[in-house]
């Protein structure tokens, strides 16, 4: 091949190259996590607070008096791989809720899943959504993440494990299902 040939194949070969590099750059895979989230909004022996409520707004919901439509919720939830709180830890849940329907107990959420171990140390999950608590299954929308999870897409479905009818700390079984290039 002379070299001029090269020489006008070169750009040819450039482009070729960079969208590649496009195509391999664009393919995102789906991960799987699950874990668990411990919402401990009474502090009790094992635990100090976790959710602490600093809004109290002035009307209580029809169905669950003991809150009131425009409460907010801080948090800093513990995040382990099984449902038991001595279970090994995976990061913290940290974020606010607020009660926001004047009838149902739905939630607006807005939380970033922070990882704190394993392969996903350093990344966070960035998740906004609706989360009527009453329902067996939620799907909360992700909106970003960072690190690993740069730019994700996807969404959790989040059930209620474990609820205290006394002091109203709950479990919940988050899975979560990510589209990043990881
Ligand atoms: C959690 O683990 C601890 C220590 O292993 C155990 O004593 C406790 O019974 C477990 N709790 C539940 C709810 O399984
Ligand atoms: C997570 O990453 C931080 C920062 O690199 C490191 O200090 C810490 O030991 C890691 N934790 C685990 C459990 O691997
Ligand atoms: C609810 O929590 C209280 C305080 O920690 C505890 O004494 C009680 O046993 C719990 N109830 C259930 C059903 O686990």
């Amino acid at each position: 091949m002379s070299s001029e040939h090269t020489m006008l194949l070169l750009p040819v070969a450039v482009s070729m190259a960079l969208l590649l590099v496009g195509a391999v750059a664009a393919t995102k895979t789906t991960t799987h996590l699950k874990f668990y989230m411990h919402d401990i909004v009474t502090a009790v022996p094992s635990s100090p607070a976790t959710a602490v409520r600093v809004a109290r707004a002035a009307t209580p919901l029809p169905l669950e008096p003991a809150v009131r439509f425009g409460d907010v919720f801080v948090i800093d939830d513990a995040l382990t791989e099984g449902p038991n709180a001595t279970s090994p830890a995976v990061g913290t849940a940290q974020g606010y809720y607020m009660y926001a329907s004047r009838t149902d107990a739905a939630l607006m959420l807005s939380v970033n899943m922070v990882f704190t171990a394993g392969p996903h140390n350093g990344s966070t999950i960035a998740v906004l959504g609706r989360d009527a608590i009453l329902d067996p299954v939620r799907e909360l929308p992700v909106v970003g993440g960072t690190g690993v999870f740069r730019g994700a897409t996807g969404y959790g479905l989040l059930r209620t494990y474990l609820i205290n009818g006394t002091t109203f700390n709950a479990v919940l079984q988050v899975d979560m299902y990510v589209h990043a290039r990881v």
